[in-house]
């Protein structure tokens, strides 16, 4: 009889592991995430970016990086219940950096290029610019045509840097890590001109006298902003999406840019 018990007993436990081993299904969050899971268990989301670059990205009065694309990571951060982290770095290294894994996200007012579509996904676009000229007061140069031959100041690695070296006939290309220090160069003569991006021409344009923003953009073509992931992150992909869709809908975007522009002016 106790053999008999004992039997049963051996029985009913072999039946529960093979059911649990034969049936459950590996978790379907598990399988599906992995990158969303990842930065979960870190407990933080990783950004890259330059912080040479207002009102997107640049060292606040407490010289902590701020600005509109701060201010998104924060919002994809907070989605993911995990605190930001900032990792401010050269601009023409983020998208290696994003490929290899420094980090989770480029968010850099980064232009999204074809080119750059080789090595890195982007998101959704979240801004649409266009690529604008800084000139002294007084300058010659009224429009695009005007800059053939000329000394062009740009930050290296960027659109603008492959307008003036590409599409500008004799240009003498000087690239700077930032676009802060190539207008700095404009401003103390050393330049003909600087492009870049149209907010932050703006905001270099308005920081130093005698520097003067054409209307006329630099090029006709316009371009959009988006953030870098390494490729392939799918589940990471679908969430910043669909917070920079939300963001967008609620009018975030724009009401940060206003704010930001303000403040990196007033600093
Ligand atoms: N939109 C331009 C590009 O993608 C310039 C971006 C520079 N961004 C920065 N954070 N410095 O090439």
């Amino acid at each position: 009889m106790k053999n008999i018990k004992m039997l049963v007993a051996l029985l009913a436990a072999l039946c529960l592991v093979l059911a649990v081993g034969c049936s459950k299904p590996a978790a379907p969050a598990a399988a599906g995430t992995p990158t969303v899971d990842k930065i979960k268990a870190a407990g933080k989301l990783i950004m890259l970016t330059n912080a040479g670059f207002a009102p997107y990205e640049f060292l606040g009065a407490d010289n902590s990086v701020t600005g509109v694309d701060v201010e998104i990571a924060q919002a994809i951060a907070e989605s993911l219940g995990v605190k930001l982290e900032i990792v401010d770095m050269d601009f023409d290294s983020i998208v290696f950096a994003v490929q290899s894994g420094k980090g989770d996200l480029g968010v850099a007012g980064m232009t999204n290029t074809e080119e750059r579509q080789k090595t890195v996904d982007f998101s959704i676009n979240y801004v649409d610019t266009v690529q604008k000229i800084i000139v002294p007061e007084g300058s010659t140069i009224t429009g695009p045509a005007d800059l053939a031959g000329k000394t062009i100041g740009v930050q290296m690695g960027t659109t603008g840097d492959l307008f003036a070296t590409d599409e500008v006939e004799g240009a003498n290309v000087q690239r700077y890590k930032t676009g802060p220090d190539a207008g700095a160069e404009l401003a103390a003569g050393k330049l003909d001109a600087v492009v870049i991006d149209a907010a932050p021409a703006a905001q270099i344009a308005g920081a130093n006298a005698g520097l003067v923003l054409l209307d006329t953009p630099a090029t006709a073509e316009p371009e959009q902003y988006a953030i870098a992931m390494a490729k392939g992150k799918e589940d990471l992909k679908a969430v910043v999406d669909s917070v920079l869709e939300k963001l967008i809908a609620e009018g975030k975007i724009q009401a940060w840019l206003d704010e930001y522009n303000e403040i990196a002016l007033a600093q």
